[in-house]
C-alpha cells in the first residue's frame, strides 16, 4: 500500500484534487476540507479530524439498518469472496439462492428475485419488466407508468423521469414518454383544501389520472410506501385500500417502491405490509445488505414471472436483461448475514418501539418550538416539517432548515433534511437512525434539536 494512506492530510488532498463527490456544489472545497469520515462503531462515526458523531440518518442516505462495524457481516462476504465472488447472473450462486429463499419467506405473495446494484436500477428492471409485458401481454397497450409527486426512483435518466421532485429533475430532460404524475398524499399540504376522507380524495386523484389517459393506456404505477426524501410522508387513512382497488379495477402493477422502507426501516419487514398492501413487484436497495455491499432486489408474483415465459416457440419471451454486478455474491452473503442480525437482535420491535420515542419526543419539541409544523414518521423514519408561521404553514427557507441541521451537527448528532428536491418546500428534518439505536440515543438526538432549535429559530 502506499505510504501515504495512513497520512491523513495526504487523504483529504487526494480526495479535495481528484474526487467528484454526490450531490455537492464543489466551489466550497477550495476554501473547505472536503469531510473524510474514517471510521465507523454502532451509530458513531469518526472523520479525518478525529471529530466523533452520533449518526442519526444511517450514513446519511437511510442506508445502514444495522449500524457500523459488524464483524459478522464482513466475514460473511470474505468468506464468500474468497470461496466464488462473482458469475454472470444467468448462473446461480449459493447466497444468492439462499437469500431469494429467505427474503420471499418474508414477503408473502412474492416470489422471485432479480439482483441488480442499485435502487434506480432495481427500479429500471422494474419499469422493463412492465414495458415487455405490454407487448408480449397487451399488443402495445399499457405502457404508461404513473408516478406519484413528491416521490423519488432514482437517479438515472428513467428514474428521474418517473420522479416527483422538480429539482432533482430540472437540467437532466428531456425524458423518455410514457410516465404521468399523480397528485401527492400529504395531507398537511392538501391540494383540495379542508376535505373529510382526505386519504380517499388522494386516491381518487389516481383514478382521474388512469381516467383522463386512458385505462388501456396505463400498465403500472410506482409509489413509495412512506415518500422519503419527498418530505416523510405517510399515507392518509383509507389511502393504500383505496390505492390497491383502483390498480385492480383498472389492471394496473402496483410496483412499490422499498429502496428506504425495505428491510425493517419502518418496523415491519417492508413498509408496504404497514398497510396490508399486495403489490405486483418490490424495489429494494439501501437497507438490504446496511451498505457493506452493494445489492439490490427487484421481487415479483409468480404471475409476473410467468408472462416472461408464457410461450415457449418464442425466442424473445423472457426478461432479456442484466446487470453485471448482479452476480456479485458479496450482496447476497451480505444481505443474508444482515437479515440474521435483525431476526436475532429482535430489531423490528425495537425499530417500532424507538421511533415511538423518537416521534413522542419531537412532539414534545413542537410544544415549545412554533416552527416545527408537523412530525410524521413511521418506525425509525421520521421527519419534522419546520414552518414559519404555523398558521399560514410557510414553509421554513432552506438555508434557515440547513442552519438548524448545522446546529445539530455542532452538538455532535447528524440529521439530516429534504434538500433541493420540492421546489419551495425542503424543509423537513429527517431522521432515520439504524436499528439498534438506544433510548439514550433518541434522546440525545432530540436534545441537539431542541438545543439547535432554540439558537437558530428562537
Ligand atoms: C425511494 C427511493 N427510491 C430509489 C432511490 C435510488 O436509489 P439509488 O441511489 O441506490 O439508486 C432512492 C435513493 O435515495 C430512494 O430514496
Amino acid at each position: 500500500m502506499d505510504s501515504t494512506a495512513n497520512d491523513i492530510a495526504a487523504v483529504v488532498e487526494a480526495d479535495r484534487a481528484h474526487v467528484w463527490h454526490h450531490l455537492s456544489p464543489h466551489k466550497q472545497y477550495e476554501t473547505v476540507d472536503p469531510r473524510v469520515i474514517v471510521e465507523g462503531k454502532g451509530l458513531r462515526v469518526w472523520d479525518a479530524t478525529g471529530r466523533e458523531t452520533l449518526d442519526a440518518v444511517s450514513g446519511g442516505v437511510w442506508t445502514v439498518n444495522v449500524g457500523y462495524g459488524r464483524e459478522s457481516i464482513a466475514n460473511a462476504v470474505r468468506d464468500q469472496l474468497l470461496k466464488m465472488n462473482f458469475f454472470a447472473g444467468s448462473a446461480g450462486s449459493i447466497p444468492g439462492a439462499m437469500y431469494a429463499e429467505k427474503l420471499t419467506s418474508k414477503m408473502p405473495g412474492l416470489s422471485r428475485v432479480y439482483y441488480a446494484n442499485s435502487g434506480s436500477e432495481a427500479n429500471e428492471k422494474a419499469y422493463k419488466m412492465v414495458r415487455q409485458i405490454s407487448h408480449t401481454v397487451h399488443g402495445g397497450k399499457k405502457w404508461k407508468i404513473l408516478y406519484r409527486e413528491r416521490d423519488y426512483h432514482g437517479t438515472t435518466i428513467a428514474a428521474l423521469a418517473s420522479g416527483g421532485q422538480e429539482e432533482r429533475r430540472a437540467m437532466y430532460g428531456p425524458f423518455p414518454d410514457g410516465f404521468v404524475p399523480v397528485p401527492h398524499c400529504l395531507e398537511y399540504r392538501s391540494q383540495w383544501g379542508d376535505v373529510a376522507d382526505y386519504g380517499l380524495r388522494a386516491a381518487n386523484a389516481i383514478e382521474e389520472v388512469i381516467l383522463r389517459e386512458g385505462p388501456d393506456s396505463v400498465g403500472a404505477i410506482i409509489l413509495e410506501p412512506v415518500t422519503a426524501g419527498g418530505g416523510v410522508i405517510t399515507p392518509p387513512e383509507g389511502y393504500w385500500p383505496r390505492v390497491q382497488e383502483i390498480c385492480k379495477k383498472y389492471g394496473l402493477l402496483l410496483i412499490i417502491d422499498e429502496v428506504v422502507c425495505g428491510v425493517g426501516r419502518t418496523g415491519a419487514w417492508f413498509g408496504y405490509q404497514q398497510y396490508g398492501i399486495q403489490p405486483d413487484i418490490v424495489t429494494m436497495a439501501k437497507g438490504v445488505a446496511s451498505g457493506y455491499a452493494a445489492i439490490s432486489c427487484a421481487v415479483t408474483t409468480e404471475a409476473v414471472f410467468e408472462m416472461f415465459k408464457s410461450n415457449p416457440d418464442d425466442p424473445m419471451n423472457y426478461f432479456r436483461d442484466i446487470s453485471t454486478f448482479g452476480g456479485c455474491t458479496a450482496g447476497p452473503a451480505a444481505a443474508l448475514e444482515n437479515m440474521r442480525i435483525i431476526e436475532d437482535e429482535g430489531l423490528l420491535a425495537n425499530t417500532t418501539a424507538m421511533g415511538d420515542r423518537l416521534v413522542a419526543n419531537l412532539n414534545a419539541l413542537a410544544e415549545r418550538h412554533a416552527v416545527i409544523g408537523q412530525v410524521r414518521g413511521k418506525g425509525l423514519f421520521v421527519g419534522a416539517e419546520l414552518v414559519s408561521d404555523r398558521g399560514t404553514k410557510e414553509a421554513l427557507p432552506e438555508k434557515t432548515v440547513a442552519a438548524v441541521v448545522g446546529g445539530v451537527m455542532k452538538r455532535g448528532v447528524q440529521i439530516g433534511m429534504t434538500n433541493r428536491s420540492v421546489p419551495g418546500f425542503n424543509n423537513t428534518l429527517c431522521l432515520s437512525p439504524a436499528l439498534m439505536v438506544t433510548a439514550d440515543q433518541i434522546d440525545q438526538m432530540t436534545t441537539a434539536i431542541d438545543e439547535s432549535l432554540a439558537e437558530i429559530c428562537g
